[in-house]
């Protein structure tokens, strides 16, 4: 039976919360601009499907003041922390312990429905973005970050990140059940659905629109966090892997150095109910 969280030991590590915190800070001051464009009711009600800390969940009680939030995942130590560090949102904001794949919402309950970082992650993307469409209501917006790790560029050193990146997520992909490419791939699961307005817009995060120390901490957060099963999964040994991250890591930290990665936002509307 495939693992239905295959990244279930990296997304509990220490180094996940680190690297949703930098995350958040290096997206959101262009992703604002993004969610900015949904025509929202007043007082919308919005999911973060995978909310993981709560960084994003937080962000759009502040961005949208008369909303309600729910932010649900399945690993309790980040609902946790969520809990605490934002109790003073609730109970406008609220944080519950619920699978992306089985939603307990209704149909056609939310107005907003956001899901980022979380469907590269998992095996089976099409069901949960099924799922996600199916709780958010006729003409509201389903906005997705779906990874992808060709959507990365580095300068060549002694190493090549291009070797990397293109042998990790394909090798990473096929023993996890995942897909790593899943931004490229998402357009393609909507259109089959039907879905209203896509579009495909990108936040760029790179050594001129972001502070280097911010891309910086993500890069290490994901070598902390993800070479040992790098080692186990791809033909890159952990250590030849340590050695990749800390060469991207310097190559951020380098005043004439620039770097990319170019997170892919997807979105659509659910569309209205054609009348009877
Ligand atoms: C990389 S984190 C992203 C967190 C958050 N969306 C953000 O942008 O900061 C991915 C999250 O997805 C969660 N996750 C994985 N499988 C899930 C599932 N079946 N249902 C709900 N959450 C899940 C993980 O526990 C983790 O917290």
């Amino acid at each position: 039976m495939t693992d239905l969280n295959p990244q279930a030991k990296q997304m509990a590590d220490e180094s996940m919360v680190r690297n949703l915190d930098a995350q958040a800070r290096a997206i959101w001051p262009q992703e604002v601009f993004l969610l900015r464009r949904y025509e929202l009711p007043s007082q919308p009600r919005i999911l973060d499907a995978g909310c993981g800390t709560g960084e994003a969940s937080f962000r759009l009680a502040e961005l949208f003041p008369r909303s309600t939030i729910l932010g649900v995942d399945i690993l309790d130590q980040h609902l946790a922390l969520a809990r605490s560090r934002y109790a003073h949102l609730a109970p406008r904001l609220t944080f519950e312990h619920q699978s992306v794949y089985e939603l307990l919402a209704r149909d056609h309950t939310f107005d907003l429905t956001l899901c980022r970082h979380v469907l590269h992650s998992i095996p089976h993307a099409e069901r949960v973005i099924a799922e996600l469409a199916r709780v958010t209501r006729p003409g509201g917006y389903l906005h997705l970050i779906p990874e992808d790790y060709g959507m990365l560029h580095f300068a060549r050193g002694a190493l090549d990140p291009r070797d990397f990146w293109h042998e990790v997520s394909a090798a990473f992909s096929a023993a996890t059940g995942t897909d790593l490419f899943a931004g490229r791939h998402a357009f393609r699961t909507l259109s089959a659905m039907k879905l209203d307005r896509i579009s495909v817009d990108y936040i760029v995060v790179d050594t001129i629109r972001v502070p280097r120390e911010i891309f910086a901490t993500i890069i290490e957060a994901w070598r902390d966090g993800y070479s040992d099963a790098i080692g186990e999964f791809t033909k890159f040994s952990r250590d030849s892997a340590l050695a990749y991250f800390n060469q991207m890591i310097a190559n951020i930290r380098d005043p004439l150095g620039y770097a990319v990665w170019m997170v892919p936002v997807v979105s659509a509307r659910v569309p209205n109910l054609s009348p009877l």
